[in-house]
């Protein structure tokens, strides 16, 4: 069976943990090693039918923990994938599924479909499912923008699809927003609430996982090799060696010089916040992690903010750690992250060439394949039921 997985740093965890503080949010419960919704059974007669359109990649396996992991309730569950994958076995919850081809019948009797199968099979199927009564959550940029289509962070904006209800008789599309920007926002929110903020500078330092399993496969194997042989041999997703190195992210560049990633940090956020009334600017750069993503943040406030309100904001924010620990120079790192619900945020300080207490420096770390994919993807489908 296909697995993607992450070693815990355990001492890191250790720490981390003992930061962690009670959330005030009724739906979850911290303490433990992660978060868990208590509130749900998982296989019911009644609870929905739910499929994953491309269960064998890197957030197709993270569908499937998380579905665990919160107890989602589910009556049926079905597994696709390309026709590469049809035949294969997948273990879920005590029961082997076969991996059946992704086709236009999928959807019959589905109640919930999981779309992480890339923007192109999104643009497809995603408004075929629809049409057969199937709410879709889709992971993929295709329907970010679109306009009625809500893009949504739970703890941020579950208001948006607040008329999306299973058993309305009606389907639709709900959008997960790119990786970095739920990061962002996961660690901004808070701020923009409580002060406004005129001005964000977003720089990203992005894993592997980011790109998909082969491009973690990849960057595993570049490693050996530049280990045992002193050189990089294979070479199949990306054009340049990645292991010890980074590069500018592989997003597509537009014609103003910023890439893909970059733009959509800009336009999501301001969808997502509901405004206009800021100014994004973002460098994206793919690092060498294999997973979860790190992003330092550079806010301009409307009003003006203590670091010490500031950190106590941010810590109330549901899904959210600090590690802010100056005196053993002790900040979040991706192996922090990494397999966690939280994103853990640190380094909280007045940024000293803005006047007066109206500018901010943080850094944050998250797991982009679950909170930045199929975590916050499951959430949105908790609020559908
Ligand atoms: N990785 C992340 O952290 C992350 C975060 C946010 C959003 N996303 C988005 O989520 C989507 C999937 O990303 P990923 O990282 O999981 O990619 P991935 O590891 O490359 O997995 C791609 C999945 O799509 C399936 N697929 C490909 N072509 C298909 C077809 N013609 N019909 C049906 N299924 C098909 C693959 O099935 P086969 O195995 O059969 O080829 C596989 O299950 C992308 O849109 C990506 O932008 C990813």
């Amino acid at each position: 069976m296909f697995s993607v997985g992450a070693s815990p740093n355990t001492a890191a965890r250790t720490s981390v943990s003992s930061l962690k503080k009670t959330k005030q949010n009724s739906r979850v419960k911290s303490g433990s090693r992660r978060n868990v919704v208590q509130t749900f059974a998982k296989k019911t007669p009644d609870g929905p039918r739910v499929c994953i359109a491309g269960v064998t990649g890197a957030v197709g396996q993270e569908f499937l923990r998380v579905l665990k992991q919160r107890d989602f309730p589910y009556s049926e569950m079905k597994m696709l994938a390309s026709s590469r994958s049809a035949g294969k076995e997948v273990e879920f919850d005590g029961e082997t599924y076969t991996t059946e081809e992704l086709t236009e019948t999928s959807f019959d009797n589905m109640d919930i479909a999981l779309f992480s199968a890339g923007g192109s099979i999104s643009k497809k199927f995603g408004p075929i499912a629809v049409e057969k009564g199937c709410y879709v959550v889709d992971n993929s940029s295709a329907f970010r923008m679109t306009e009625g289509v809500p893009l949504v962070i739970p703890e941020v904006n579950p208001e948006a699809m607040a008329d999306m209800k299973i058993g309305s008789g009606k389907g639709g599309i709900i959008a997960n927003p790119n990786c970095s920007t739920i990061i962002a926002l996961m660690a901004t929110t808070a701020i923009q609430r409580k002060v406004g903020i005129e001005r964000m500078v977003v720089s990203t330092y992005q894993a592997a996982s980011g790109a998909g399993a082969q491009a973690m496969a990849e960057l595993e194997q570049q490693t050996r090799e530049l280990v045992n042989d002193g050189e990089v041999k294979t070479k199949e997703i990306f054009p340049w060696g990645y292991a010890f190195n980074l590069f500018s992210h592989n997003a597509p560049m537009m014609d103003n010089g910023y890439n893909e990633e970059e733009m959509k940090m800009v336009k999501e956020t301001k969808k997502i916040w509901n405004t206009d009334d800021i100014s994004i600017c973002a460098t994206c750069i793919r690092v060498p992690v294999m997973r979860a993503h790190a992003e330092s943040i550079n806010l301009t406030l409307k009003n003006d903010l203590s670091e010490e309100e500031a950190r106590k904001i941010i810590s109330e924010f549901p899904g959210v750690s600090l590690i802010d620990d100056r005196a053993n120079n002790r900040f979040p790192m991706p192996s922090d992250a990494s397999d966690q619900d939280d994103c853990f945020v640190g380094r909280i300080r007045r940024d000293i060439s803005q006047k007066g207490n109206k500018g901010l420096e943080l850094f944050v770390c998250g797991d982009q394949i679950r909170k930045g994919a199929a975590q916050n993807a499951v959430q949105v489908a908790e609020l559908l039921l």
